[in-house]
């Protein structure tokens, strides 16, 4: 079904927190899948829904230990956990170390979420680097979000990260690009800013958006606030970027058979 990665290129703009915002507000059964090699937040942050600690070990790499013959997308809900809140996760590594350990499945991760059967997979590819292994998700993604604040020069590195990725992706037709602004809720004229940046560079993105820079709302997303996080600045702000996600790859949702349909 849809891939969907989220991005950054510079700094430590939020990415992992909207990824889990988006996954929160997904309208379709969805995974949230940490594919960032500098290592797990989630199994750090956030408890399961039972209250309990979520198994660092079971995820990503659990997944590649069973998959070792091969790796395909009936193995991918065995290694997820469902984190308070009810969104499913499959916990990414521990160290950075073990990111070099998946050389070869870091190929196979994309084409392996894009062909999961009925589930939509909002994977976090951490910071992403002109040589980073989890660049190749990107082939496979069916939109590409790339988070970053408004400091005039982490928007400077993020142009110049999108040149290569949208190039990479096959140009303005290709793979739709989003770039999300996180700023002061009133600070709105930044992401202004921002898209005039982009346009002025020619560089073809599917829209610049804005989500709310909210530390309260952000401290829900890890585990430090208890109760009901859908009225924060930050989950209100993100609403009409799931919708644009949701909507332009719906398609995708329906378009795939699942495993019974294949089987008659
Ligand atoms: N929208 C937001 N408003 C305010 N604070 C935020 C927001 N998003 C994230 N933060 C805070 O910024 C810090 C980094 O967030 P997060 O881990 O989501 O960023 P990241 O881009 O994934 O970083 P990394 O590159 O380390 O993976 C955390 O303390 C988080 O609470
Ligand atoms: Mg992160």
């Amino acid at each position: 079904m849809a891939l969907i990665a989220v991005a950054s290129a510079k700094g430590s703009p939020g990415a992992t927190t909207l990824g889990l915002v988006l996954g929160g507000l997904w309208p379709r059964p969805v995974i949230f899948a940490e594919c960032d090699p500098a290592g797990s937040d989630v199994a750090i942050r956030l408890p399961a829904i039972d209250g309990t600690v979520l198994d660092p070990q079971r995820g990503l790499l659990s997944l590649v230990a069973a998959g070792r013959k091969e790796l395909h997308p009936g193995l991918v809900r065995e290694h997820t956990q469902t984190l308070i809140g009810g969104l499913d996760v499959l916990v990414g590594i521990g160290v950075p170390e073990q990111a070099a350990a998946l050389s070869r499945q870091w190929t196979q991760f994309g084409p392996l979420f894009a062909d999961l059967a009925g589930t939509d997979v909002i994977a976090d590819l951490g910071r992403i680097g002109a040589t980073t292994p989890q660049n190749n998700l990107l082939g496979s993604a069916d939109a590409v979000v790339l988070v970053v604040d408004a400091t005039p020069s982490n928007v400077v590195h993020v142009r110049e990260r999108l040149h290569t990725v949208i190039t990479n992706l096959g140009g303005p037709l290709g793979t739709p690009v989003h770039v999300v602004v996180v700023t002061e809720p009133k600070r709105t004229r930044a992401v202004r800013e921002v898209r005039d940046a982009l346009e002025r560079a020619e560089v073809p993105v599917r829209g610049v958006h804005h989500v709310a820079h909210d530390h309260r709302g952000a401290l829900a997303f890890q585990g430090q606030i208890k109760g009901d996080s859908s009225r924060t600045a930050l989950v209100r702000s993100a609403a009409p970027l799931v919708r644009i996600l949701s909507d332009d790859t719906e398609a995708r949702f329906t378009s795939v058979p699942d495993a019974q349909e294949v089987r008659l």
